[in-house]
């Protein structure tokens, strides 16, 4: 596996398969890999931790970085490419032009910026890169949601595929956030999970998530459609850590 910093050396050719990461690689990210390397001939995973789509600079500054792990993660994945940029790389003095993603749903608003820093990213990794195939997460729905309404209104050359949640043996959805949960912590998070499986299968699945949130106070729970699929997502803070989760209501992702 080849790590490339300059956007001058990316020397890329063939039908590109791109996974857009932050770093701090799960089995969750793996995931997305895999699903690439089976699709394409070449895959690229980035490794940016993209400071403008952190609406908390003390969530910024706590963001987990470690690019050798990453990188040995990545390469046992099958990666061919990992592009770690730094900031400058991608913000050279001077930046000025951002993508507006417009309406968001409840992540959107309660992380004024965020999405306008995920799109602004993606459009420019996208064009970095030239991918055929972009992974994403269903677990950030709404970010899934917001680039493929990306891609359609910009007409963008790219099909985006959305890899289905991996989650540990209790049930908690794998994320790089979950490392700062106490034991105690992670117990209550349980309550997230389990209130959105019971929301699923409920009447009015909005309500039920909220009832059974066992004293989780959500910032939202919400319906998000990402393409033709309907997915039942919800936001908690436990203690100082934000948590998101969905479980899918109707359709297909692909
Ligand atoms: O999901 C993430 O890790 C980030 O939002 C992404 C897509 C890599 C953009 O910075």
């Amino acid at each position: 596996m080849k790590i490339v910093r300059g956007i001058g050396e990316l020397q890329l050719s063939g039908e590109i398969g791109l996974v857009p990461t932050m770093g701090a690689l799960h089995d969750g990210h793996v995931a997305l890999l895999r699903a690439a390397r089976t699709e394409n001939e070449l895959v690229v995973a980035s490794l940016f931790v993209n400071p403008a789509q952190f609406d908390e600079q003390a969530d910024l500054a706590a963001y987990p970085r470690d690019e050798e792990r990453d990188a040995a993660i990545a390469a046992a994945a099958g990666v061919d490419v990992l592009f770690a940029p730094s900031a400058e790389e991608l913000y050279p003095a001077g930046f000025a032009t951002w993508v507006d993603p417009g309406e968001a749903g409840g992540e959107g608003a309660s992380r004024p910026g965020h999405f306008r820093g995920v799109a602004t990213v993606c459009l420019k990794l996208f064009n970095i890169v030239r991918p055929r195939r972009a992974y994403f997460g269903q677990k950030d729905a709404q970010q899934a949601a917001v680039i493929r309404r990306l891609v359609r209104d910009l007409n963008l050359d790219v099909a985006i595929r959305v890899v289905p949640i991996v989650r540990d043996a209790d049930g908690l959805a794998l994320s790089s956030r979950n490392g700062r949960l106490s034991a105690e912590e992670r117990a209550q998070a349980l309550a997230l999970p389990r209130a959105l499986a019971e929301g699923a299968s409920a009447a009015d699945p909005v309500a039920a998530t909220r009832a059974a949130l066992n004293g989780l106070a959500p910032d939202y729970v919400e319906l998000v459609e990402i393409g033709g699929a309907t997915v039942l997502a919800a936001a908690v803070r436990v203690g100082s850590t934000r948590l998101i989760d969905n479980v899918l209501l109707k359709g297909e992702l692909s």
